[in-house]
């Protein structure tokens, strides 16, 4: 039996490294929907809907949310799957912190969180899905199989989310992305749209002192008990 998987939880906890590995073990797909908002976060600047002030024009995103086709294509080169916004592969420009900055406020809006729960939904509607998020287990999938729900201190994620960008040879700021992580968690969890929770039936897992393999082989374990 194919199973529904949904992983939520706090910013750079690691839910798209357990999840990508999770799908690849059970031939799921996987779905990464932080890259759908940040997707939409890289129009809304490109309109002119927010910049640095962080003021955002609610009227003009949702004016042209019609005009935003979002589909992930998978990489020849990395073997994982690329956002494509419109069109153009925009992997690489939803993960710079022009970006990370801003997503918070645009996921904020009901409009934009209505038209990706529909296309998330759509895309996990035959199961067989990894998806991970913020709200998969509460909104998205409420009846999902297995539902993680990831924690880990705040300052493992920034240094996990600092080597990240370091690797791929950003220019960063180590206190700059912890306070970004601290300012999306804050925003994310406190929003009246779909607000960052634990589920009820969601399993906590904090992998603060915990290693990839480790992560691993719990979660995987559990996604057993339940197929
Ligand atoms: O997962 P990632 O950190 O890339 O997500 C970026 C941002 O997108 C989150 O901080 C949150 O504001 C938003 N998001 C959301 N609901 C989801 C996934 C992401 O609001 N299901």
């Amino acid at each position: 039996m194919k199973i529904t998987i949904a992983i939520d939880g706090f910013s750079s906890t690691g839910k798209s490294t357990i999840a990508k590995m999770l799908a690849e073990k059970l031939e799921y797909v996987y779905i990464d929907t932080g890259a759908m908002y940040r997707a939409v976060t890289l129009f809304a600047i490109r309109i002119g809907a927010i910049d640095d002030s962080k003021q955002l024009d609610t009227p003009l995103l949702e004016s042209q949310l019609d005009a935003i086709n979002l589909r992930f294509e998978r990489n020849g080169d990395t073997g994982k799957a690329d956002m494509i916004l419109n069109g153009e592969n925009v992997e690489r420009e939803i993960r710079t912190m022009a970006v990370s900055t801003k997503v918070s406020i645009v996921s904020e809006l009901a409009a934009v969180r209505e038209k990706l729960v529909a296309e998330q939904r759509r895309m996990g509607a035959d199961k067989g899905v990894v998806m991970d998020g913020r709200d998969i287990g509460t909104v998205v999938f409420p009846d999902a199989e297995l539902k993680i729900f990831m924690t880990a201190s705040a300052s493992a994620r920034a240094h996990r989310r600092y080597k990240e960008l370091l690797d791929r040879g950003d220019d960063v700021n180590y206190d700059e992305i912890l306070k970004n992580v601290q300012e999306r968690d804050y925003i994310d969890s406190h929003r009246e749209h779909s607000p960052l929770k634990q589920a009820e039936d969601a399993v906590p897992f904090d992998n603060s002192h915990m290693g990839l393999e480790d992560q691993f082989e719990r979660i995987y374990s559990l996604a057993q008990d339940r197929i």
